[in-house]
């Protein structure tokens, strides 16, 4: 007999058929009737987990047989872990296999943001460059420096990136690391001594709003913001008013407070480039991270310990 688990939202394609195959999935998200749903399986033992559908204290005691929660995607904010802890709920992510393809996305953000190139690019698809001339002169990313905001797994792979552009690195993490990066003590320092600050913190209630109005205010006229960690992180109507009044120079937003939904006042704006949460969007990634939440799912089934245990 195959394991039951419930999906709470679509994964992709390739995800889906595996886990289809080897479990009796059930689509939470399908349901027109959640809590009818929840009634006819709670029997159920594992939840495959994917995007930003809250897994808090209610949802796991309406499963009360639940072990283990899998989740598709490092980020575990959705997932409230004291919850999970305390009734003995086993949470898995999928690190590591994504760090490459998120710190390009962090890198191109980078790029994008200080040289303006989806700007340039509509500049030329519009015929702008025949009928006014050069795309007016951006900023070069070479030279500066990148202030990460949170040097985890990712955070590393996004500095190596940003060395070999020639910028300079500093950090703030909870605790020092034994890096050869300066260490500044708090958001704030580290806002003010760089040119870009990238966000790739964890998201949930430690780090919401963190980049508030003083952190913008130390980056300042001539700073720029690069999110690619949790839309939460940001106080995003603050962020919305400084990038209007022009009191930071620019953001590069991969992630946003309330997705999908993005603030349509970011759309008109010069100074901001704006993607759809496409970090790890890639087929390999997607891939990878596919496999790995399946063999969690796949290892706790078969009564051994699985690979990337959070909680
Ligand atoms: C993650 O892994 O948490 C990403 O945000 C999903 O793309």
């Amino acid at each position: 007999m195959k394991p039951e688990i419930i999906l709470t939202a679509q994964g992709h394609a390739g995800t889906m058929a595996t886990l289809q195959s080897e479990f009796t999935c059930h689509k939470f998200f399908e349901a027109p009737d959640k809590k009818t749903f929840l009634e006819k399986h709670a029997g159920v033992r594992g939840l495959a987990t994917f995007g930003p559908l809250s897994v808090d204290g209610k949802l796991m005691d309406a499963l009360p047989k639940l072990e283990i929660i899998s989740n598709f995607g490092v980020g575990v904010d959705a997932i409230n872990l004291d919850d999970a802890r305390s009734r003995g709920i086993i949470v898995t992510n999928t690190p590591d296999v994504l760090n490459d393809c998120v710190a390009d996305t962090a890198l191109a953000l980078v790029l994008m943001t200080l040289r303006k190139f989806p700007q340039s690019e509509a500049y030329l698809r519009a015929g702008h460059w025949l009928s006014r001339g050069p795309y007016p002169l951006t900023t070069s990313a070479g030279g500066k420096t990148l202030g990460i905001l949170g040097l985890g797994r990712i955070g590393e792979v996004i500095a190596k990136r940003a060395l070999a552009c020639g910028m300079k690195i500093r950090y703030h993490n909870r605790s020092k690391k034994e890096v050869a990066f300066p260490y500044d003590p708090d958001a704030v320092t580290l806002a003010r001594n760089c040119d870009v600050l990238m966000v790739v913190t964890p998201g949930g209630p430690q780090t919401q709003g963190l980049i508030s109005e003083k952190v913008l205010d130390a980056l300042g006229p001539e700073g720029y913001l690069v999110n690619v960690a949790r839309g939460s992180v940001v106080d995003e109507p603050v962020l919305l008013r400084y990038l209007k009044e022009k009191r930071i120079a620019g953001a590069g937003l991969d992630v946003y407070a309330d997705e999908p939904r993005v603030p349509p006042e970011f759309f008109g704006l010069d100074n901001a480039v704006l993607l759809p949460h496409v970090g790890s969007a890639t087929v390999e990634t997607r891939k990878a991270m596919g496999d790995l939440q399946i063999e969690n799912l796949r290892r706790h089934f078969a009564g051994q310990p699985v690979l990337t245990r959070v909680v």
